[in-house]
């Protein structure tokens, strides 16, 4: 199949015919024969390694058809998933009991992690680890990718309010708990970083590191009360300023979202016994598009840290309009500016914190090469195939 349209390739966007065989882009060039046009412009689809779809155990909050499919409309094509789930991915038993309860209803590709334990010797075929060290404060490091939630258990405390929480779980104790990483000697990526000096200290250690769109576009003394909590905390204002001035350096490598749904039910309890977590994955990449428009972000920097740089870290052929990678494409026009939502999201939970907020949806999305939605329809269903890692 050739597709002719306004493609992103190398940092510009520019007139082209793309061809796709088995998925995969073959060729481009300037214009071939038989090339079916596309309107509007092509960007690659978002890569987002950080989601908790759920399954199996606390389906009730999300599943991966649901949470996939959200990805899906907001121009997401490959997730990795976190193994908090219940029972906890922990053995190779349990990954095997995952996968082959998620791959039947996946619609974007996917990898799944497993938990760092004593027995991550065991996992041969997907060496995909998330250490949350305020539960295990030391553990053998595996080879692999070893994801780091980066909190310690001794300086988490509990707190009434949205504000207070910033403190209760404080910027020093993710600084403290990188530190410790830094004495290990190992490679690790830092997830959902949400201070400064956790910054430094990943530069200084060379680890690599994500931020959460959340820790940009929201801080502490929002007005969202238990729908605004999460780990690590929401924090000032000026914080997440400063944050974004990093992204837009390259101080920070990637964004991911940490997309972690609890029902309406759920959210709404007193702020001590609401759960930590907030859904992003729908909206993620369309709120950027939309900074994209109004110049706050340059699309090149956006596509980095969006598609470009997580592919990378797992060495992923996706993220790229580039030969040899997979066909992720989303097609958007960047004058159809829409607000955002809850009712027309697609997550079990039925809530976002982004609510009315301005964002520009992809209209149609391809998943290697096969449309996925089209003109804002689903219309590939079950198409995601699990990818193991790292290759
Ligand atoms: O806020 C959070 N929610 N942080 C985590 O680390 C876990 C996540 C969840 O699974 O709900
Ligand atoms: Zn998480």
């Amino acid at each position: 199949m050739r597709y002719e349209g306004r493609f992103y390739i190398n940092g510009e966007l520019i007139d082209a015919c793309v061809e796709v065989e088995y998925g995969k882009i073959k060729r481009i060039k300037k214009a071939m024969d038989s090339c079916k046009s596309i309107s509007g412009v092509i960007l690659p689809s978002a890569v987002d390694l950080h989601v908790h779809f759920r399954e199996p155990g606390f389906t009730h909050k999300e599943d991966f058809y649901t949470g996939s499919l959200s990805a899906a409309f907001g121009g997401v094509s490959f997730v990795a998933d976190m193994p908090n789930t219940k029972p906890p991915v922990d053995s190779p038993e349990s990954f095997e009991d995952k996968l082959a309860l998620v791959r039947r209803h996946a619609n974007v590709d996917f990898t799944l992690y497993s938990m760092l334990t004593s027995t991550a010797h065991e996992f041969k075929k997907n060496r995909m680890f998330k250490w949350y060290m305020y539960e295990e404060p030391a553990v053998h490091i595996p080879s692999g990718f070893v994801t780091v939630h980066a909190e310690l258990e001794e300086c988490i405390k509990t707190a009434d309010s949205l504000h207070n929480y910033d403190f209760a779980r404080p910027e020093s104790c993710e600084a403290r708990a990188i530190r410790r990483l830094g004495a290990l000697n190992s490679k690790f990526h830092i997830a959902h970083i949400s201070s400064i000096d956790s910054v430094d200290l990943c530069k200084i250690f060379g680890f690599t590191c994500e931020i959460t769109p959340h820790h940009l576009f929201l801080h502490r003394d929002m007005e969202l009360g238990t729908y605004g909590k999460v780990n690590p905390p929401l924090r000032a204002k000026w914080v997440s300023k400063k944050l974004w001035e990093a992204l837009l350096s390259g101080r920070i490598d990637i964004v991911a979202t940490d997309h972690a749904p609890h029902n309406i039910e759920e959210k709404e309890q007193d702020f001590e016994s609401a759960p930590p977590g907030i859904p992003e994955v729908e909206t993620y990449v369309p709120m950027f598009l939309y900074l994209v428009k109004k110049g706050e972000i340059s699309l090149q920097r956006a596509m980095q840290v969006l598609a470009e740089r997580p592919a990378e870290l797992l060495n992923l052929k996706k993220g790229k309009i580039s030969d040899g990678y997979d066909a992720d494409f989303i097609v958007l026009d960047f004058s159809e500016v829409r607000k955002i939502k809850a009712s027309k999201l697609h997550y079990k939970c039925e809530w976002t914190p982004y609510e009315n907020m301005s964002a520009i949806f992809p209209s149609s999305v391809f998943l290697r090469g096969e449309k996925i939605i089209d003109d804002g329809e689903q219309v590939g269903e079950g198409l995601g195939k699990f990818i193991a890692l790292p290759a």
